[in-house]
């Protein structure tokens, strides 16, 4: 089974019924199509009822009948909701928010990251799960943990300041280098020793934007730091069982880079908003960072709801079809399956109202019946397990940058954030039909025809010397706007930004010129009017072609979009935030050579080298005759020549040679 076929199930929760029910989920799952099954995420308190007390026979239990039934185990490590006697033993556990409060108990991950105790109760866990259960053959797969940072994400009890002094020391080594780094001679801030360093509570006035950023990196690795102690413990015990935590997509407070390396397999918990009407949009690019997360090799969409979610203000629930077709998606842009949250339908507890595919109406439901087609479908459609994606362009992603940017509380905007810099140009080149991959500002380059750094507030010399080199090798480099400010301390770059990338790109700023909300500027790019949102900066193109220029308002006449080529590469400099990215990417995509296919329905092509397949999403509320290579669809079996009809919201599978599909993108590398 999985990795080698689609995965189809959810979470499961059998300690939370009588086992007589068991025999009839396993029966109902295997008429659905389920094969694997998340099982224990929150049952450390069942599992050891006190301290050193185990108690597996409902696992064991649990395990076997799944077994029996042909259905596999993703099994988690339990430790994301410490049990009641382990706080009531040692208070201290509870995290302490920035305000100096204590969180009480009665909720989920209330755990001090930085606890020694809180990691020492849960390794010994791990340790007896892993000696139990690693050679067991339903366990397919080790979930550690839950959602790192789903809840809690920083801790600023004594415990967490005194882990944030130690990894200061050994970042920096001397309070001289720290105080150097930090520039901490601005408003009288240097420090004697390490030991006066403060976690970042609640101050006067806006902190120090280095302590900050370096506060937002101890924070990740803390966490970090925990998954490592659960990894070695089961890659000690369980080499041959993959590990795998469950990320929340595109998540501001971790290091997902840092992460995933620990990890054998990415996993994903996608909760698009059935209410907003570019969900897709956002869940595409999510699904993209989990594929490169994953250095490219399949994913898994581990936590989907078949319906409504029960946390947010208002639930809507997802339409007909809706779930089929985010299910597909993911699996186009690499997931090896879609799972759900949860099974059945709970009968107590703060998650009573959330969707489950086995509704507690029954199996006569909406629900069900989608449930149970989707599985059937997927069970028709092993073939794509495995199968990669290659991608024309790349956008990059640093959480460092996105953490200078978004948590320095002096900024010119608190508008102009990493997420509302990135949203315009993925968006852009999704529409486009532009197949993307997210990377590091330091990952090599080459085979990408463009990559677009959205924004680089935060930008190393070195990073900004290999971008130097992708160009000057004749790749396409487009730069938005804030970028090259700070190097990798929060320091400004002397001369201003660009900083590194002023040669590169051509280009000085002599001064940010944010917009007042609401507020809008005009940029005239041969003859047609593009319109900027939340930033504008008042630009001199020292060495670069002007393509577009700010027309009317105080910058009237000054350069917008620029472009520098360095022979058969070229970079381009995007001054603005733009509302639309769409003109700006179609100059820049015709530049580098990529043919957009613009028609309204999303494509992603998966592939083993030799057989290729052609995913055809359609969003839309109306049928569309949609372009398609020759092949044959696997989901309906229908030959498509040339032309294919996609109902509303309708999928479609195109099997099809190789060389045939690069023919279609247009492609010939
Ligand atoms: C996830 C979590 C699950 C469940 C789900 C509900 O964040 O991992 O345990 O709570 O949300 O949508």
């Amino acid at each position: 089974m999985w990795p080698d076929s689609l995965a189809f199930g959810g979470d499961y929760n059998p300690d939370q019924w009588p086992e007589d029910v068991w025999n009839e989920d396993i029966s109902l799952m295997r008429a659905a199509g389920v094969n694997l099954v998340t099982i224990g995420v929150f049952a450390w308190s069942i599992i050891e009822p006190e301290a050193g007390r185990y108690d597996f026979s409902w696992l064991d239990r649990v395990i076997d009948t799944l077994h029996a039934g042909g259905i596999g185990v993703d099994l988690a490590t339990a430790t994301a909701t410490p049990p009641p006697w382990l706080i009531a033993g040692h208070p201290e556990i509870k995290p302490v928010t920035a305000d100096g409060v204590r969180l009480e108990f009665g909720s989920r991950q209330g755990y001090c990251p930085s606890s020694p105790i809180f990691r020492d109760h849960a390794v010994a866990l791990v340790r007896e799960l892993a000696d139990r259960y690693g050679t067991h053959p339903a366990v397919r797969l080790w979930h550690i943990s839950n959602e790192y940072g789903d809840h809690i994400t920083e801790c600023f009890c004594d415990v967490s300041q005194e882990h944030f002094r130690r990894w200061l020391a050994e970042r920096y080594g001397t309070v001289g280098a720290l105080n150097d780094a930090w520039g901490t001679r601005h408003w009288g801030q240097v420090y004697g020793s390490i030991d006066q360093i403060p976690a970042p509570r609640r101050m006067p006035g806006p902190a120090n934007p280095s302590h900050l950023l370096d506060w937002r990196r101890f924070s990740s690795d803390a966490l970090l730091e925990l998954l490592r102690a659960e990894t070695s413990v089961l890659r000690d015990v369980t080499p041959n069982v993959p590990v795998t935590t469950n990320f929340m997509s595109m998540f501001y407070s971790l290091d997902y880079w840092r992460f995933a390396a620990e990890l054998d397999v990415v996993t994903d918990d996608a909760y698009p908003d059935p209410a907003d009407p570019h969900a897709h949009l956002d869940a595409a690019r999510n699904y993209d960072l989990m594929r490169s997360l994953g250095r490219r090799k399949p994913w898994l969409l581990l936590e989907q709801a078949p319906s409504a979610v029960s946390w947010r203000p208002i639930n809507v629930p997802k339409r007909p079809g809706i779930m089929r077709l985010g299910s597909y998606q993911a699996i186009a842009r690499g997931s090896d399956g879609a799972l759900f949250f949860q099974w059945r339908a709970p009968r107590f507890g703060s998650e009573l109202h959330h969707s489950t595919m086995l509704p507690a109406a029954g199996t006569e439901t909406r629900i069900f019946r989608e449930i149970t087609v989707l599985g059937t479908e997927l069970a028709a459609i092993d073939e794509v397990a495995g199968t990669r994606i290659t991608a024309d362009a790349a956008i990059i992603l640093d959480w460092d940058n996105w953490w200078a940017l978004d948590a320095d509380e002096s900024m010119p905007s608190v508008l102009m954030r990493w997420r509302a810099a990135l949203q315009p140009f993925y968006r852009a080149l999704y529409h486009a039909g532009v197949t993307i991959d997210f990377v590091r500002p330091d990952d090599d380059l080459a085979e990408y025809r463009l990559v677009v750094a959205p924004n680089s507030y935060l930008l190393r010399e070195a990073d900004a010397n290999r971008w130097n080199a992708y160009v000057a090798a004749g790749g396409t480099l487009l730069v938005g706007p804030f970028s090259g400010v700070v190097n990798g301390d929060a320091h400004a770059h002397c001369g201003g930004a660009p900083g590194p990338l002023a040669d590169l790109l051509g280009v000085r700023v002599d001064e940010a010129w944010p917009l007042a909300e609401n507020a809008s500027a005009a940029i005239d790019i041969a003859g047609s009017v593009d319109t900027a949102t939340i930033w504008t900066e008042w630009l001199r193109a020292a060495d670069a072609d002007v393509v577009g220029a700010y027309t009317g308002g105080v910058l009237d006449g000054l350069p917008a979009l620029t472009r520098k080529k360095h022979g058969a590469g070229s970079a381009w400099y995007v001054s603005y935030l733009p509302v639309d990215a769409g003109p700006v990417c179609d100059l820049v995509l015709a530049a580098c050579g990529i043919v957009p296919a613009p028609d309204g329905i999303e494509r992603v092509e998966r592939s083993d080298g030799t057989t290729s397949y052609l995913f055809l999403l359609n969003h839309g509320d109306t049928a569309v005759d949609a372009a398609a290579p020759v092949g044959e669809d696997l989901i309906t079996g229908a030959v498509s020549a040339g032309q294919l009809r996609l109902p509303p919201r309708g999928v479609a599978i195109v099997r099809h040679g190789a060389a045939a599909a690069a023919a279609t993108r247009g492609d010939n590398r």
